[in-house]
């Protein structure tokens, strides 16, 4: 189990394995070999290459977030869950839309080795969004009301967005698993993300963990540029 005061505060990089095959990724965590020791495996990769991409990342000796969002009946849910926990999954995410049942089994099926996320609301929706599908008042008090219900439901992490983490350390105390994507360390191309930080930034607003992609593996050298992150996290743990 990942808690949120893990590490004396220190946060960690996590890269995201957002590639087309196997070989890609392979090709990526080489490079990183002996420094990253945490993986994201999303959609993408999990529909190209299935339980194969988990066992892959296992294999060069690091940690696994299955990043797929899961959002069904709770007993599919439940299922699923367990079967990432069987590939021994470290954070895996589910859609907190899906309810307070749906968290708790989730939950419950994860046991102590798998860590559940929350997703609240993409950062692709607006108010205009929320809205289309029934749901009144800002994204803010959208965020907060899926983090509340789905901690009182057992989820004790969640991914959110830089504009949110500080707000959601404050509401759910130091317990909580933060994790943030989107991060750009300073003078890196910000790509199609628009609501960027830098990870020193994100870090001393309370995330437990950053999720890195485009800044390290479309870096001429992936290697250096994950450890100028690793070394802009490690300033700010120094100082705090
Ligand atoms: O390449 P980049 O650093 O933008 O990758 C960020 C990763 O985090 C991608 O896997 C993306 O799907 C994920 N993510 C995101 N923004 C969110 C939620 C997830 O960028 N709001």
């Amino acid at each position: 189990m990942i808690h949120g005061t893990e590490g004396g505060g220190k946060a960690e990089i996590i890269v995201a394995l957002d590639e087309p095959s196997l070989d890609d990724a392979r090709r990526l965590m080489d490079r990183l070999k002996g420094r990253a020791r945490f993986y994201k495996v999303g959609l993408q990769l999990f529909t190209a290459a299935g339980p194969a991409a988990v066992e892959a990342v296992k294999a060069h000796g690091a940690r696994v977030f299955l990043d797929l969002k899961l959002h069904d009946i709770p007993n599919t849910v439940a299922s699923a869950v367990r079967s990432a926990r069987g590939l021994g999954v470290d954070l895996c995410t589910i859609h907190l839309g899906g309810g307070p049942e749906m968290c708790a089994a989730a939950v419950e099926s994860a046991g102590d080795a798998t860590t559940i996320l929350g997703v609240t609301v993409l950062t692709s929706s607006d108010e205009t969004t929320l809205r289309a599908c029934g749901v009144g008042g800002t994204v803010a008090a959208q965020v907060e009301r899926l983090a509340v219900m789905g901690w009182q439901a057992g989820v004790r992490g969640l991914v959110a967005s830089a504009l949110e983490v500080q707000r959601l350390r404050g509401l759910l105390g130091p317990e909580a698993v933060l994790v943030i994507p989107g991060v750009r360390p300073a003078g890196a191309d910000a790509g199609d993300q628009k609501r960027t930080a830098t990870p020193a930034e994100v870090v001393r607003r309370g995330a437990t963990h950053l999720v890195v992609g485009r800044p390290i593996s479309r870096a001429e050298d992936p290697a250096a540029a994950y450890e100028a992150i690793g070394q802009e996290i490690a300033e700010v743990d120094n100082k705090t």
